[in-house]
């Protein structure tokens, strides 16, 4: 996407032609700046400290920081160290744990004088294929936009989402926000309302900041406007991302999105959740069985933003000594999501609808082929 003029993704090597540089996505709205990242070690703090968020982003970094171990020392234990140090950054999306099985499946049946070069090329292509599903994500997503769009007759469409699931949160392009950028740029009216999204803000700091720089019309609300405004009529459809979909079609994802699919059954407005197909655990069938991460209390107890002096600076919300918890996902049962927008085509939220499109996983989630017909 481009910011000033210039197209960015969301990661890149440097120059030098080894090191990684990422947005730094804790600065933004108000600085954009890049991070520089030549260690494990460093793109391991990267994805804790969520200077890079995001599923699929989480997945492609994770992928460059192997990159970066082999470079430093290509044997197996090394390996096995980094594999464990990059795994253990943040539980949730599934894309980490995708990655770095990928990158190990790469790169550890080769000699340790070429594993380095195959790591590199692996975590390329990875970056590139993420690009690519996005954009795929974002053609089939466009039918319903363009549904919505019919129906809506001379209005704009007016989409709710949460969290960001856009470019920032993948290496371009983004999911949920994919179908919104490619019917903003077919020339149909699209308006979207963009859940603040509690703690760590990310619809207030980066949604916004993503959808304002593409010129698509936005108003932000906060966490608990959604359902009010689909009671009112105010809202066609429900976009969200995921950070893992189980094989029966439950799903992950930001805090808060569960109770906004609640309120969309409750007032006949479609829920569409995008995701690539990375995102997908075909391990799990239930979704109480994703891991869910705790993090900070002080992401709760404290906001960041910026000044009226101009500065960026932390204030606290809540009394001294105030304990907070913070989940920082919730789980979405496939009968409340309308769809499965993924980079194949859409899927009912369901293992056969699943299957359908990835019958390369018939086996693994139990059915045959014959039954994967939706
Ligand atoms: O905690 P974050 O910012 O990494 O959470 C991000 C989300 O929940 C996104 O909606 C999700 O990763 C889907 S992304 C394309």
């Amino acid at each position: 996407m481009r910011i000033g003029g210039r197209h960015y993704r969301t990661i890149f090597l440097h120059e030098d032609g080894w090191s990684v540089q990422v947005i730094d996505q804790t600065l933004l709205p108000f600085v954009f700046e890049l991070r520089r990242l030549a260690s494990v070690e460093a793109i391991a703090h990267a994805i804790s400290a969520m200077t890079v968020r995001g599923a699929p982003l989480i997945g492609v970094t994770a992928a460059y920081g192997l990159a970066l171990a082999v470079r430093a020392a290509p044997d197996d234990q090394s390996l096995r160290h980094a594999h464990r140090l990059l795994a253990a950054t943040r539980p949730t999306a599934v894309n980490l744990r995708w990655a770095l099985d990928r990158m190990l499946a790469a790169v550890a049946p080769h000699p340790p004088s070429e594993r380095c070069e195959r790591a590199y090329a692996e975590a390329a292509a990875m970056a590139d294929e993420d690009a690519s599903h996005c954009a795929a994500i974002g053609r089939h997503g466009l039918a319903l936009v363009e549904a919505a769009a019919r129906r809506a007759g001379s209005r704009p469409v007016s989409i709710l989402t949460h969290c960001n699931a856009g470019w920032l949160a993948c290496v371009d392009w983004g999911t949920a926000l994919a179908p919104v950028y490619a019917a903003h740029d077919a020339g149909i009216p699209v308006h979207v309302y963009v859940d603040e999204t509690r703690p760590r803000n990310q619809g207030a700091s980066l949604t916004l900041f993503e959808l304002t720089a593409h010129g698509v019309p936005c108003t932000l609300v906060t966490d608990n406007a959604g359902g009010h405004l689909m009671q009112r009529g105010a809202v066609d459809l429900c976009l969200v991302g995921s950070d893992r979909t189980t094989r029966r079609g439950d799903v992950a994802n930001k805090i808060g999105t569960y109770l906004k699919a609640l309120a969309a059954r409750d007032n006949g407005v479609p829920f569409h959740v995008a995701l690539p197909g990375a995102s997908i655990d075909w391990t799990l069938e239930d979704g109480a069985a994703i891991p869910i991460e705790n993090r900070s209390e002080r992401e709760v107890t404290h906001v960041t933003g910026r000044g009226v002096g101009g500065d960026v600076i932390e204030v606290v919300i809540a009394p001294e000594g105030t304990r907070a918890a913070n989940p920082a996902f919730d789980v979405t049962p496939a009968r409340l999501v309308t769809s499965l927008v993924t980079e194949r085509g859409i899927a009912h939220a369901s293992e056969a609808g699943l299957v359908a499109l990835y019958p390369e996983h018939a086996k693994q989630a139990g059915l045959r082929p014959a039954e994967t017909a939706s």
